[in-house]
């Protein structure tokens, strides 16, 4: 299996709106494979504009937040792609589409680098904050797994909330429970 890094990707459309979405993205060489599921903004933004830059961050409310319809999240201009990064963002890489093998369910753009930026030291690494992103993955896939599945890995999760988690961390988390409570009490409200 190639190893997989999870980040927060930015793409525009052809008006320039920027799209901010968490992306798994896979190593392929020196360059990165993205791999957006049919239907989703990103892809039809990859698609339009074969630009996007992947942004390497510890603040995990923006893989909380993107999933919870919190989009906002302060951009800056990249230096060779036209499409903004995080301004916040320890690290970030500008890709450029080199070439797509299509796919029904998920298209794969392969992507060359063209610059990298650092910007902030990484500081080690926290438990609380892979489990936020552990648990963002779980409310992305809501609709598909069984609710003993989703439950029971939150309560293992949880552990290292309950132990490691700072405020930012906290914060994230209970977006994501209360997300996951709303898709429970809906899914019941409709089945009466
Ligand atoms: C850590 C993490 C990694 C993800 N990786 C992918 C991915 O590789 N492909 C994808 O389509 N969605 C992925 N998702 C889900 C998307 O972020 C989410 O469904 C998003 O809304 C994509 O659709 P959009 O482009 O319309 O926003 C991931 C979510 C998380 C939390």
């Amino acid at each position: 299996m190639p190893m997989i890094r999870e980040t927060i990707v930015t793409t525009v459309n052809r008006d320039g709106h920027m799209h901010i979405a968490p992306l798994g993205i896979i190593a392929d060489g020196e360059g990165w494979i993205l791999a957006p599921f049919r239907p989703s903004t990103t892809l039809e933004n990859l698609s339009a504009v074969p630009f996007a830059v992947a942004n390497y961050t510890d603040d995990v409310r923006i893989f909380a937040g993107c999933l919870t319809g919190r989009h906002d999240w302060p951009t800056t201009a990249s230096d060779t792609v036209p499409v903004p990064r995080l301004e916040d963002a320890l690290a970030h890489v500008e890709l450029t589409v080199d070439r797509v093998s299509d796919d029904d369910q998920r298209p794969r753009f392969h992507c060359r680098v063209v610059h990298r930026g650092s910007h902030a030291p990484f500081e080690g690494f926290n438990r609380a904050q892979a489990a936020v992103i552990e648990a963002a993955i779980l409310v992305s896939r809501l609709h598909l797994l069984p609710r003993e599945k989703i439950e029971s890995e939150i309560a293992y999760l949880e552990i290292a909330i309950g132990k490691t988690a700072g405020i930012a961390e906290q914060q994230a988390w209970g977006w994501l429970m209360e997300k996951i409570r709303a898709h429970y009490a809906e899914n019941r409200a409709n089945s009466r």
